[in-house]
């Protein structure tokens, strides 16, 4: 029975892997904010450094391609600025895109 016991462990340890595994992978817009460090130089609703524009409201005035171009490649917007450029890709440059675009 001891066997049986350890299949059943195994079992709901593997289910557990496979639920909590896409929430890895979806992180949130404002979380990947703060994990790509974008919040020690812009501030949304209050919460950040204040060397880049306050973010707030970016939505309102600029797209999400061009938020996302933004990210990637902020010289090609701002020649000589001061905003390193990040590696994201796919998924995460989509979230934080979408998520920057979201705020009106
Ligand atoms: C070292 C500081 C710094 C970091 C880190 C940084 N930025 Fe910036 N950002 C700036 C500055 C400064 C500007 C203004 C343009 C310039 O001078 O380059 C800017 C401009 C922007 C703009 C345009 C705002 C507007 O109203 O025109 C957006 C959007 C933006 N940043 C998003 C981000 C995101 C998203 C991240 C994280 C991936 C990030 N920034 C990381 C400093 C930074």
């Amino acid at each position: 029975m001891q066997c049986k016991k350890l299949l059943t462990i195994a079992g709901i340890a593997a289910s557990l892997m496979l639920l909590t595994a896409p929430m890895a992978f979806a992180a949130s817009g404002s979380s990947l904010f703060a994990k790509e460090g974008c919040m020690g130089c812009h501030t949304i609703n209050g919460a950040g450094g204040s060397m880049g524009p306050d973010l707030s409201h970016v939505g309102s005035k600029k797209s999400e391609s061009w938020l996302k171009k933004q990210i990637t490649d902020p010289n090609s917007h701002f020649p000589g600025g001061s905003m390193p450029s990040s590696q994201m890709s796919g998924a995460h440059l989509k979230a934080l895109s979408s998520y920057l675009e979201s705020l009106k």
